[in-house]
């Protein structure tokens, strides 16, 4: 077989083998395939496409390509070992809110999640925001955690599929990332290698996600939907708003501390209009998780019994136990909010500077977008341009206005959090093409105010 061969078949729209597309995948991975025959056939496939058989065929092969997790000790009866997997987007910190929540309930997880690049912030760069936590923890290790605490929280290892490790990358530098088949695969095979019998996807769509059309998020969910079904495991896919930032927040140690706040709640805070799009999405993924696992298959009980959770603190605590476990620094504080005294995470959190970001005029925020505030935060440091870039976890955004917000002129919109003024003159010119204010009727403030979060389920 010869590589050429191959990518002139796709070049010129043919239908792969299964041979074909793993003779390519083991022998990429193996370095026997140079990286621009690789690149000349990723970019075959992100302007051609792919049949589903052959999507099917790319997808198998690379969870095939390393080690495959196996969680068959974690089986209970009834009950399911699931997943979860984001497409990503800014402030999205869903995961880390979902997951002790989800163990709160009894529900087992080993959750290995990826790194932030460009404008998508990764759930294992947030976690080490938190003094000690160690993200790095062998796979033996994790599973002994879940074993004896319910949940894991590691990045993802680099003994599962390796073959989408090396793809990744290439497609990173060679413009290839945006296509849904190369997507589907690469979090598919992931999936799939990671041992989980059900899966439960958060598929975002808007200016702060991969997918910035709400069609192309469905498009995707639905190849993820079909790859886990041929896999023999149960997918389903919750389409998700991400145009404006996810919460209020956007940063590493911020975001944490969103994530903080919000298994804090009591009832009051939990139902407060402010955190109407971070709870919607929270719901929504937590009780599709639960019913997967086996747990409860009505969506409306399940989200009665998550508030529970967490006004009872069984998260918060489920959270801390996690924290501790994986070597984070926790500290007594005493909340003035709730007078009580709670162990909270010890966060990487200093910065030299604070800076109010006004409104320059009366009217009513029509949009931010996300994409542009994910630059912002890449500029000043608190997400990577290239793989190797270290994080700043303190820099950051809160906001103190969303969407639908009326502002008058001088008024505080977001507080930026930064540690060099050169960065900060850089993000500022994102920040500020980011937000639009307008005179709009008050039908429009009530369709902005309204708009869901939750777009579809599949
Ligand atoms: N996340 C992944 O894991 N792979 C992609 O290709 C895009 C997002």
């Amino acid at each position: 077989m010869r590589m050429y061969d191959i990518i002139q078949k796709k070049r010129d729209k043919e239908e792969l083998t299964k041979e074909e597309i793993e003779y390519f995948v083991s022998e990429y991975s193996a370095d026997r395939i140079p990286d621009y025959q690789a690149s000349a056939l990723l970019m075959a496939i992100y302007l051609n496409k792919l049949t589903l058989n052959e999507l099917a065929y790319l997808t198998n092969a690379m969870a095939n390509s390393a080690y495959k997790l196996d969680l068959s000790m974690l089986k209970r009866e009834d009950r399911y070992i699931i997943d979860k997997h984001s497409t990503g987007g800014v402030g999205d910190k869903v995961t880390l809110i979902v997951l002790p929540i989800v163990a709160s309930f009894g529900v087992e997880i080993c959750k290995m999640s990826g790194r932030g690049l460009g404008i998508t912030g990764g759930t294992a760069d947030k976690l080490e925001s938190i003094v000690g936590y160690d993200v790095n923890m062998p796979l033996e290790k994790a599973i002994e955690q879940v074993k004896e605490i319910g949940l894991c929280l590691i990045s993802q290892s680099g003994d599962i599929a390796i073959a989408d490790k090396k793809l990744y990358a290439l497609r990173d530098v060679t413009a290839t990332v945006e296509s849904t088949d190369l997507i589907a695969s690469s979090i598919m095979s992931k999936k799939i290698a990671s041992g989980a019998e059900k899966v439960l996807l958060d598929v975002t769509a808007g200016s702060g996600a991969f997918m910035k059309k709400v069609e192309d998020a469905k498009i995707l969910a639905n190849k993820m939907v079909e790859l886990g079904k041929l896999a023999g495991i149960e997918t389903r896919a919750v389409i998700t708003s991400m145009d404006e930032p996810l919460g209020r927040c956007v940063g590493n140690s911020v975001e944490l501390k969103e994530v903080i706040s919000f298994l804090l709640s009591d009832e009051d805070r939990l139902f407060a209009d402010d955190i109407k799009d971070l709870r919607e999405v929270v719901f929504e993924v937590a009780a599709q998780m639960i019913k997967l696992a086996g747990f409860g298959d009505d969506i409306e009980i399940n989200k009665d019994a998550i508030a529970k959770s967490i006004i009872s603190g069984s998260a918060y605590d489920k959270f801390i136990e996690l924290v501790k476990a994986q070597g984070g620094k926790v500290q007594n504080v005493h909340l003035d909010e709730y007078d009580t005294d709670v162990e909270m995470p010890v966060l990487k959190d200093e910065v030299s500077y604070l800076k109010e970001i006004t409104a320059e005029a009366n009217g009513t925020i029509v949009s931010i977008d996300g994409g542009k505030i994910g630059e912002a935060l890449v500029c000043l440091g608190g997400g990577r341009n290239k793989k190797e870039d270290i994080i700043d976890s303190a820099v950051g955004f809160e906001f103190k206005k969303k969407v639908g917000d009326s502002v008058r002129e001088g008024e505080v919109i977001l507080n930026c959090l930064f540690n060099d003024k050169n960065k900060f003159n850089e993000a500022f010119n994102y920040i500020k093409d980011a937000i639009t204010i307008s005179y709009v009727d008050d039908e429009k403030i009530n369709e902005l105010q309204g708009k869901p979060y939750i777009l579809d389920i599949i």
